[in-house]
């Protein structure tokens, strides 16, 4: 792979880009012309994906460039309807891979079941009981996966929680067995429903309770991928603000963030601008990535900042974000959706630990994005140039005019379609 680096990417046209992404991974002959599918998303596959398919939804499909995370290079395909994220991404990609690049890593990857058992005549007993046959039940959830096992994965520990043990209502006293499943590279939603499914059977019986829910917890935490940067402020200069302030202000803004859940939350959704593209664009369930994110936001009790923001003793900025990451490199849709194949093999990641690192990296560069915009300029600046290019492009503008009347409209503050028009008129006279 060669580098992400690719200065004037934004102002080439869309084949001349995809052309530089197949240089930038170095391919050749045919393996270029079957890269990009001619077809993002034909109506039969569709069809064998939901119930009452009448057709497919397009979102447009950018490149997150210059990511350089643990020294290796990664043209980052996001699919997103909002404009600046995947410049502001790449903005920021670009300073950190100056500062030495993003160092990303991930511990264990395990999948948790929960199943849930009510009317325990002793609930202490049933505990005990479960976790005596802990082998036997682990066995069981094994069996009922054996293609898991064959790969080199499986159920790796269960235990027992106890929950409202002492509230009067039968309904809220309840004993929860977790099983803990290494689902290899696949997300495993099936898997650890399949296993929790087969185990129930025998946990009512040592508990003489009754089982009601066997589902997989999309609360990931111990799945987690982490993300940190080291920059100096000198590579965070911008306008008239100097590095120090730059990062003073990115600082106060995460303090914000981590004391307050209103801003909180809007801080978060910065940093999930960046990972729902990825993890939407690799075909996997944004809906629990970032239920799990979410909650893991909130483990102190309190709501809080997704990310961290400091100043080392040698005065650079550093960034970190850890967060659970139920994502998967096979199974589900990414194994039937082109664009989702298309976009694994343009990441040219090994394994699902590799890409939740890769996504965790793209959030904390979001969130700095966001951040920088907001301790400086303030965001309205770079939204309004992307507006008023798409103002010019909805009066008729096309090639080089758009950006010419763009900035004509942002220089004197007219961004509407009537200027717009009125600017196509003259120009193309
Ligand atoms: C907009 O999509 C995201 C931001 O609001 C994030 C933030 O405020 O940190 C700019």
């Amino acid at each position: 792979m060669k580098t992400s680096r690719i200065s004037g990417f934004y102002r080439k046209p869309v084949e001349e880009r995809k052309e530089l992404i197949l240089d930038m991974m170095e391919l050749n002959g045919g393996e270029r012309s079957a890269f990009f599918p001619t077809e993002p998303l034909e109506l039969e596959i569709a069809d064998h994906m939901v119930e009452n398919v009448v057709g497919t939804f397009p979102l447009p499909l950018g490149v997150g460039l210059n990511f350089l995370i643990n020294d290796k290079e990664y043209a980052v395909p996001m699919a997103i309807e909002e404009a600046s994220v995947i410049a502001s991404a790449s903005h920021i990609a670009k300073i950190v891979r100056d500062a030495g690049g993003f160092k990303a890593s991930s511990g264990e990857r395990l999948m948790i079941g929960q199943i849930q058992v009510v009317g325990c005549p002793d609930f202490e007993e049933a505990k005990a009981a479960v976790l005596n046959e802990k082998s036997e039940l682990i066995e069981i959830c094994n069996d009922a996966y054996p293609s898991l096992i064959q790969r080199g994965g499986g159920v790796r520990d269960l235990d027992v929680r106890i929950l409202n043990e002492h509230e009067d209502s039968d309904y809220s006293k309840m004993l929860i067995v977790h099983i803990y499943a290494d689902t290899c590279d696949a997300m495993g939603a099936n898997m650890i429903n399949t296993m929790a499914e087969a185990a129930a059977p025998r946990v009512e019986l040592l508990t003489k309770g009754k089982v009601y829910l066997r589902i997989l917890s999309n609360y990931a935490v111990k799945s987690l991928a982490r993300a940190t940067c080291i920059i100096p402020p000198s590579l965070l200069k911008t306008g008239d603000f100097d590095g120090e302030a730059v990062r003073d202000g990115v600082i106060h803004a995460y303090e914000f963030a981590a004391s307050d859940p209103f801003r909180a939350v809007t801080h978060n959704k910065g940093i999930m601008n960046g990972i729902d593209p990825v993890v939407i664009a690799t075909g996997n369930d944004w809906r629990a990535v970032e239920a799990g994110a979410h909650a893991y936001a909130a483990r102190s009790g309190q709501y809080s900042s997704m990310s961290v923001w400091s100043k080392d003793e040698a005065g650079n900025l550093v960034g970190e974000l850890e967060l659970p990451m139920s994502i998967g490199t096979v199974g589900g849709a990414t194994r039937v959706h082109p664009m989702a194949q298309m976009a694994l093999k343009m990441l040219d990641i090994k394994s699902a630990s590799e890409l939740a690192q890769v996504i965790v990296s793209v959030g904390l560069a979001q969130n700095l994005g966001a951040l920088k915009a907001l301790a400086t300029d303030g965001i309205q600046k770079g939204h309004m140039a992307l507006h008023a290019r798409s103002v010019a492009v909805a009066a008729g503008a096309t090639g080089e005019l758009i950006e010419i009347i763009a900035e004509k409209m942002i220089e004197t503050k007219e961004i509407r379609s009537g200027k717009a028009k009125e600017l196509v008129e003259e120009y193309t006279l």
